[in-house]
């Protein structure tokens, strides 16, 4: 297997800035995400099948293009998804706890006949794209079409980047083919409002100016709760 996330890859000496235009994404101390280069901002609701688990995307709100904006990371601002100052005024603490670790270094390696799924918990955001049809580390263990299907739906449905699948005869990671932009996770069945899903690899840098592994997908907290800041660990639920 090739490229910087194939399991047993030397992670690279230092990160890579795949942005275009300088998209990035800013952890100010105590504050907002401050979003620079112009990213596109969305808001994606859950769709649930009739189990109860999260089956696909639908895409609910496309905001207007900004240079420069600031999300809210304490969940108090009354003009959500962006930061209307409220932290300041309830005094939040917005400690960054995140693992730094290489995603690969953390991650548990499943192989199986034709794909091979590594899974680093520590990202997990508990939306539950992956209990589908048995859930997905059972399903990398069989080479039959849908069982191989359903895995890859799962694993690229996933908002937080935990879990990647890679294609044992090409080598290569599976569905790293998103557009780098950012959408606000809403819940349809209650209208509460985060994660944010950060897509197609824009650079996050913590409030002490260092970077954080840049991923194709990840999510970051917008409740203020996550004990794992920036990232979301799944609080919010
Ligand atoms: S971070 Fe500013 S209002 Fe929430």
């Amino acid at each position: 297997m090739n490229g910087p996330d194939a399991p047993g890859a030397t992670p690279p000496a230092a990160l890579p800035d795949t942005s275009d235009g300088g998209m990035k994404i800013t952890v100010i101390e105590n504050g907002p995400f401050i979003v620079t280069g112009g990213v596109p901002l969305t808001t994606m609701e859950y769709v649930y099948d009739d189990l109860g688990n999260c089956r696909s995307w639908n895409e609910t709100t496309t905001y207007p293009l900004r240079e420069r904006y600031a999300l809210c990371r304490c969940g108090q601002s009354k003009n959500l998804p962006f930061c209307d100052g409220t932290h300041a005024q309830v005094g939040f603490d917005g400690t960054e706890a995140g693992d730094r670790e290489p995603f690969l270094e953390g991650a548990v390696i499943t192989r199986g006949p034709s794909l091979t799924l590594a899974d680093n918990r520590h990202l997990c955001s508990h939306a539950g794209f992956c209990h589908r049809a048995g859930g997905i580390w059972n399903l990398v263990r069989f080479s039959d079409p849908e069982s191989r299907a359903i895995a890859i739906e799962e694993a690229c449905d996933c908002p937080t980047g935990r879990l990647v699948l890679y294609d044992n005869a090409a080598g290569e990671a599976i569905g790293q083919d998103l557009e780098k932009s950012i959408a606000v996770i809403v819940d349809p069945e209650t209208g509460e409002q985060g994660p944010l899903w950060v897509r197609g690899g824009i650079p996050v840098v913590g409030a002490d100016g260092t970077p954080y592994e840049v991923r194709h997908r990840v999510t970051l907290c917008q409740c203020g709760k996550s004990r794992n800041k920036p990232f979301c660990d799944g609080s919010h639920l």
